[in-house]
């Protein structure tokens, strides 16, 4: 019974899969922060929509940093919670004074590659470790992202 967390998980592989969510909720939260600034910061004929649309995305991204987060205390661990942790940590880079409508979007379609790509990962690490509940949440934010991934490319062309 030493060696299970308190849902009954091993104690290792779940230690493991909180520094993946760490991980990934650093990416969010930086994520996070470039889609606010793309919603501040577009210009141009398709401002309005554009403008709509991230705030529609950055709203989602905060819902899903707080599910991971929440997850991470459920498998017993601290979330980080610092944005100088989060810089360090995090895949996604700081994105800048972009204010260009494609520039945000391709802006948008990488970083969530990058969190499809960790996601991949840890799902697969959660299966293995028959951790069904961060398993559920990754391949259900996998779908939804890929999804968007392809929204945003039709924009694009
Ligand atoms: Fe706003």
């Amino acid at each position: 019974m030493s060696d299970t967390n308190a849902i009954g998980l091993h104690a290792s592989s779940a230690a493991q899969l909180a520094e993946k969510l760490n991980a990934l909720l650093a990416n969010y939260q930086i994520f996070y922060m470039n889609a606010r600034g793309y919603h501040w910061n577009v210009k141009g004929e398709q401002f309005f929509e554009l403008h709509a649309k991230f705030e529609e995305i950055y709203t989602d991204l905060l819902t899903k940093v707080d599910e991971v987060a929440e997850r991470i205390l459920t498998l017993g661990y601290q979330p980080l919670h610092a944005y100088s942790d989060y810089v360090t940590v995090s895949e996604i880079q700081e994105d800048k004074q972009v204010a260009d409508g494609k520039q945000c979007v391709q802006g948008l379609v990488k970083g969530f590659q990058v969190l499809i790509e960790l996601q991949r990962d840890i799902l697969s690490q959660a299966s293995d470790a028959d951790d069904e509940g961060t398993a559920s949440l990754a391949s259900d934010y996998i779908r939804e992202q890929e999804k968007t991934v392809w929204m945003l490319n039709a924009y694009l062309g």
